[in-house]
């Protein structure tokens, strides 16, 4: 059966490299997964409130009714993550870190999510541009149990495109290919 891929992706620019890239992982995946690519900037979800009230009850729910249930609805679905960003401060992008707190909620222990892969893009070509997130990635897959399927870390992309043709996209499509 094919695996379902749900890819969050936290650029708000709709045509970024952080897409470009995100396009390329799902064409080489397409053969063997089902690929969902989600901008979280389409979706309306509030920084977590640190109130523990998913924590409280007899079922793990937030007390901020937003899109985040739309979110937690496809991770639900979801067997493969993948997280999307551009660096923003040397660190993942705050649209994308603040869907991600949201699963300080104990219910994405009901998520069949096993595997979890990143893309990151930054402007700078200096490869210790990306040492928080990977960090980030590999302390979340050992953490929390995830199989890794890889990371593609495209440095020294600052203009809109400037991805294209770069060995960056081969390495997008390699990696979903390789799912
Ligand atoms: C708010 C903001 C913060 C940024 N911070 C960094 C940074 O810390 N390091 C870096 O190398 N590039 C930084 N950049 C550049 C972006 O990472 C770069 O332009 C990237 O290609 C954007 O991806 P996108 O085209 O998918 O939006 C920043 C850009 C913005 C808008």
């Amino acid at each position: 059966m094919k695996q379902n891929i749900l890819v969050l992706v936290g650029s708000p620019r709709k045509e970024g490299n952080t897409m470009r890239l995100v396009k390329a992982f799902a064409k080489g995946a397409s053969d063997n997964a089902n690929v969902e690519i989600v901008n979280v900037s389409d979706y309306n979800v509030a920084p977590c409130k640190a109130c523990e009230y998913c924590h409280q009850g007899e079922r793990p729910v937030c007390c901020q009714k937003d899109d985040m249930q739309l979110l937690y609805d496809k991770m639900n679905r979801a067997d493969v993550l993948v997280l999307a960003s551009p660096i923003y401060f040397f660190g993942m992008s705050a649209q994308l870190k603040t869907v991600v707190d949201r699963l300080h909620n104990p219910i994405r222990k009901e998520f069949p999510i096993k595997k979890l892969g990143m893309i990151a893009v930054a402007g700078s070509s200096k490869p210790f541009m990306f040492d928080t997130v990977k960090r980030q990635f590999e302390i979340a897959c050992s953490y929390l149990g995830f199989e890794s399927i890889g990371m593609v870390t495209a440095g020294g992309m600052r203009e809109l495109g400037d991805v294209d043709g770069s060995e960056f996209m081969q390495q997008a499509e390699a990696m979903g290919k390789e799912i």
